[in-house]
């Protein structure tokens, strides 16, 4: 699943909290520059190591009860009184995640590492990632990217179920979406190869359309649409039903 923008992590030490689908982690860069998904439950008593805000640190201290760990999630300590019952190497690391950076972007696995290849180089310079929050469920924000694209449309592709890329001149915006509950949904766009302050405008363009969508289906109103909408639709049913 992409999870964020390798820039977004640009330094050793940065980190990013993210709630994926419901699972709870943080990318970070490492020491070494390598970069790093861990989950964001600690060992002790399976809380949150870190809040939902990004910073730089040296190590992860829990905000619960102080075990440590470093930027690899390697246990490093805890105050005595809460100490590890198992002391031995690995049993108290945060749990790493498969990780691979692919065109600028950092993919993470819960499962098997795929052996998928994100097929689309963006080949133009990180530019900047604009985050917004909308009052709508993943499904419509995934509806509002692609209804429009047709014949005239800057070059499009989208990456089921989460992704889609466009291209218009030297600009590639990469915009992933992350379902946060039911009615929230955080999208990121992603910029290569231009200003952030140039997609700003359709960020918010987007948030408004995908609020107006999704009263739409509340009342009813069925999704109108092309194929690429099709093809969308009858994957969630397929996905739903577990035939595939
Ligand atoms: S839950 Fe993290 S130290 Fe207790």
């Amino acid at each position: 699943m992409p999870l964020c923008a390798d820039g977004q992590i640009a330094q050793p030490g940065d980190f990013l909290p993210l709630s994926v689908g419901g699972w709870s982690v943080v990318a970070t860069r490492d020491k070494e520059g390598a970069v790093r998904v861990l989950r964001n439950a600690c060992r002790h008593q399976n809380m949150p190591v870190v809040g939902t805000v990004p910073g730089t640190c040296e190590s992860f201290r829990c905000r619960f009860h102080g075990w440590t760990y470093d930027l690899q999630g390697r246990f490093l300590a805890a105050p005595p009184p809460v100490a590890p019952v198992d002391p031995a190497p690995g049993a108290n690391d945060l749990q790493s995640l498969p990780v691979r950076v692919l065109n600028g972007l950092v993919f993470f696995s819960v499962g098997p590492v795929s052996t998928g290849v994100f097929p689309l180089d963006p080949g133009q310079p990180y530019g900047g990632t604009i985050v917004t929050d909308i009052a709508c469920n993943w499904k419509v924000c995934v509806e509002h990217l692609l209804v429009g694209q047709g014949a005239g449309e800057p070059e499009f592709a989208w990456f089921w179920p989460l992704m889609a890329v466009r291209r218009s001149g030297p600009v590639v915006l990469v915009e992933q979406v992350v379902p946060h509950t039911f009615l929230r949904t955080r999208l990121f766009s992603h910029v290569f190869g231009g200003a952030l302050e140039t997609q700003k405008l359709q960020a918010a363009v987007a948030k408004e359309a995908c609020e107006r969508l999704q009263l739409e289906r509340a009342a009813g109103m069925p999704a109108q649409g092309n194929a690429l909408l099709a093809r969308f639709h009858k994957a969630l049913d397929e996905a739903y039903s577990g035939s595939s």
